[in-house]
């Protein structure tokens, strides 16, 4: 078997993350139409808009390096949707129901911060320069989301939920 390179752990990184954006994409609906605030449905439907800008991108990015697009089961991003989804369950029509999708939210977006911070480098590394654009145009739409996030939960979420309902 030939030894492993770093083109070889882009590549499966990559196929990582395209797989971890699908499961976010068919997450997001359901985030959206769980959240009780307008502000949140709104940032989760806005995100998934997002998000089918960040899965072509990432198509790009398999076409830049001659690879087919094509995902890798992610179990860290099952595992975190899995959590989410259980939230939504459990809190349901609870006060405390947005904190918990917010939280859930952060948790996905500082998976995939890790994973376009970590693609990004490689790509420099690698000479792939308009890689490292595409990847860090998608790395500045999550680090704006998971603010956008923190300031919902400081402002609308948290509050009310940390209140019994009267
Ligand atoms: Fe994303
Ligand atoms: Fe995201």
């Amino acid at each position: 078997m030939a030894e492993k390179t770093l083109d070889d752990l882009f590549l499966d990184t990559l196929k990582d993350i395209y797989y971890a954006e699908k499961q976010i994409l068919k997450a997001l609906p359901k985030m959206a139409r769980a959240s009780q605030s307008e502000e949140g449905k709104a940032a989760f439907l806005k995100h998934k808009e997002q998000t089918e800008g960040q899965l072509e991108r990432l198509q790009q990015v398999f076409e830049l390096i001659g690879k087919p697009a094509r995902g890798k089961t992610c179990e860290a991003i099952q595992g975190i949707i899995a959590e989410a989804e259980e939230i939504m369950d459990e809190f349901r029509g609870s006060v405390a129901l947005d904190a918990g999708l917010i939280s859930s939210a952060q948790a996905v977006e500082h998976y995939e911060i890790a994973r376009y911070g970590t693609l990004k480098s490689w790509a420099k590394q690698l000479g792939l320069t308009e890689a490292v654009e595409l990847l860090d145009a998608t790395l500045q739409e999550e680090l704006e989301t998971d603010q956008l996030l923190t300031q919902l939960g400081e402002t609308s979420a948290n509050p009310k939920g940390s209140k019994k309902a009267a």
